[in-house]
């Protein structure tokens, strides 16, 4: 997955494209180009790395004109070189995509045969290609496009430009999402609204299929058959302003310190429609559905995880749930009577978008739990549950985390209300918990930095740490385990405590840090019984337990995180503040690139 732009201006375009990529980095960061028609022929500026070596390379060697389209790549085929940056180039034509040719193999063997040389080992280079072969073979440009997009098999965002015209765009959309934003005598075109919003909030999203020609003043669209369709015009809310550090180090620890002030946001937000709608207020009647699914992926799969805890125990929900990429293929024989719910902070996760596709087929009601209210997600879904997070802009999700798992707990509570499966009292009593939550978490985070940063220094010396919870600790184990890795590159795994002596407790010895995820709850003595496995092995043991835990334990541990007593419903989010922080000072040992950790992107919209 890549950020795709296009601006058709009034006056020069490169630096106005930089500034618009900027604010789809969070897409990818691989390499990053731009392209535009001057002097009657195309012109090209691409860098490998982050944007702004784009930026060094733009100012070494200004790019003028007024047109001209912008990536920033996430690489799928190909190595992250300048050589396999977009847009790419081949006799007049321009081309930038986000997105998968999946028939590139056979397009580029059957180009090649033709005599076509290829430059790059990009999947995309083959949609040039075509263009330049139909234009050569007489083709006027919409026919050349028309047919480029009837041969070419996948998923595309795409944005392209001709050199003998300098006045218009052509964009395709088939998966990736991609709007057309309406200027003052300029148009543009963008991977998302945010990237347009600091030309306009006026926004036409295409949707699958869907073609365009844009030129200064307007867009014709057409539908892949080629006829010309109308799409809505709407005023996005999309911010202007981009997201700012403030006196934080990274995005990451500022998004960790605002979510006291979020999850009250989201709380609020909730326990206010579950005080006056029995059934939370949306299209999917929780009262009746015999099951529910939950897809996602990442992080966003194991609050669905927690999720499934809830549901299940407050609701008497049966919740079937899986990662998206396998969820999709399964044949799970799902009731056209469930409702499925797809959580996803982007809203553009391609592997849950075709889940969610898959599921509507099938007839089940979609919600979405989504932080991104304008996504696609959102935009399929029957009801949506926004998480109020704010930008996450830390490619390591935190806050929209926490936040996903405030609106499950506010979700499965109403099921269960809705459901009859509580009494009034024993609602009033979950609600009166999860108004504890930001309390709780100021307090963790006026607390245990100090501790965090002495554990990380140790941690950050050690190539593998193990973590273990059970219930709905377990999945925040691998939540922890996830954190670790992704930003700190030390290799973690995280394990139901119950499997430890499955065969993971081969792995314990005295190098092995061991943290324990354990609140005092109904599991708590059990999870102590598997601490004592890891003690008699000698492992490292830090456990993170809440003050009656601590009182509890008898256990020699190397190290002991002491937070508040919650209730057990609130305990995954006050749980989650330390292992975000372990892994946010652990990364900060290792000098690792916290925000934009290598190979990973914010938003993933290749399957
Ligand atoms: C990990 C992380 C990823 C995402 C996953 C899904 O910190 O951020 O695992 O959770 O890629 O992304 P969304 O929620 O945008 O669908």
């Amino acid at each position: 997955m890549c950020g795709i732009v296009g601006i058709v201006g009034q006056y020069t375009v490169s630096e106005r494209l930089v500034d618009a990529l900027k604010r789809l980095e969070y897409r990818g960061y691989d390499s990053a180009g731009v392209a535009t028609i001057t002097e009657g022929a195309l012109h090209r500026r691409r860098a490998q790395g982050k944007l702004v070596n784009l930026e060094t390379r733009l100012k070494q060697e200004p790019l003028g004109g007024t047109i001209g389209i912008g990536h920033t790549r996430w690489a799928t085929h190909g190595a992250s070189t300048e050589r396999n940056a977009h847009p790419h180039f081949t006799e007049g034509v321009a081309v930038v995509h986000n997105g998968i040719v999946e028939n590139f193999g056979e397009l580029k063997e059957e180009l090649t045969a033709a005599g076509a040389e290829f430059q790059t080992e990009t999947d995309t280079e083959v949609v040039a290609h075509l263009l330049a072969r139909y234009r050569r073979e007489g083709m006027r440009r919409r026919e050349a496009m028309h047919a480029m997009l009837k041969r070419v098999r996948g998923t595309y965002a795409l944005a392209i430009l001709f050199e003998d015209d300098p006045s218009t765009i052509m964009a395709a959309r088939n998966g990736p999402p991609l709007a057309i934003g309406h200027g003052d005598g300029e148009m543009f075109l963008g991977s998302d609204a945010i990237a347009l919003a600091p030309f306009t909030n006026e926004i036409t999203y295409l949707i699958d299929g869907d073609w365009a020609v844009i030129g200064k003043t307007g867009a014709h669209i057409f539908d892949f058959d080629g006829h010309p369709v109308e799409r809505p015009r709407q005023t996005s809310i999309a911010a202007a302003d981009l997201a700012n550090k403030g006196n934080h180090r990274h995005f990451m620890e500022k998004e960790i310190y605002e979510q006291p002030e979020v999850i009250a946001h989201v709380l609020g937000h909730y326990i206010n429609i579950m005080e006056n709608r029995a059934d939370m207020g949306s299209s999917i009647d929780f009262a009746r559905i015999p099951s529910l699914a939950i897809s996602a992926c990442g992080t966003a799969y194991l609050a669905g995880l927690i999720g499934k805890y809830w549901f299940e125990r407050y609701a008497r929900l049966p919740v079937e749930i899986d990662v998206a990429s396998e969820f999709r293929y399964r044949e799970i024989p799902l009731s056209p009577q469930s409702a499925a719910l797809f959580i996803s902070q982007s809203g553009e996760t391609a592997d849950a978008l075709a889940s969610l596709k898959y599921c509507k087929e099938l007839g089940l009601k979609i919600g979405a739990v989504v932080n991104a209210a304008e996504s696609t997600i959102a935009r399929e879904a029957d009801a949506v549950f926004p998480i109020l997070a704010g930008p996450e802009i830390g490619v390591a999700s935190t806050k929209a985390f926490t936040c996903q798992l405030a609106v499950l707990a506010a979700l499965a509570i109403g099921a269960a209300k809705a459901r009859g499966t509580v009494t009034e009292d024993e609602v009033q009593a979950l609600v009166k918990s999860l108004a504890e939550t930001p309390r709780a978490m100021r307090q963790v985070l006026n607390t245990i930095q100090p501790e965090i940063e002495l554990l990380s220094r140790e941690l950050s010396k050690c190539p593998d740490v193990l973590y273990l919870g059970r219930g709905t600790s377990f999945p925040l184990a691998m939540e922890g385990a996830l954190k670790l890795k992704e930003i700190s590159y030390i290799h973690a795994e995280g394990y139901a405590a119950g499997e430890l002596k499955h065969g993971p407790i081969a792995l314990i010895d005295e190098n092995m840090p061991v943290i324990v995820i354990a609140p005092h709850d109904r599991f708590f003595d059990k999870t102590v019984s598997n601490m004592q496995e890891v003690a008699a092995r000698g492992g490292r043991i830090i456990l993170i337990t809440d003050e009656r835990g601590a009182a509890a334990s008898k256990l020699d541990t190397t190290h002991t995180i002491v937070l508040p007593a919650v209730d057990e419903v609130i305990a995954p989010m006050i749980f989650s503040l330390p292992i975000q922080l372990l892994a946010y000072h652990t990364a900060l040992f290792m000098g690792t690139d916290v925000d934009q950790p290598r190979n990973l992107a914010k938003s993933v919209t290749v399957e």
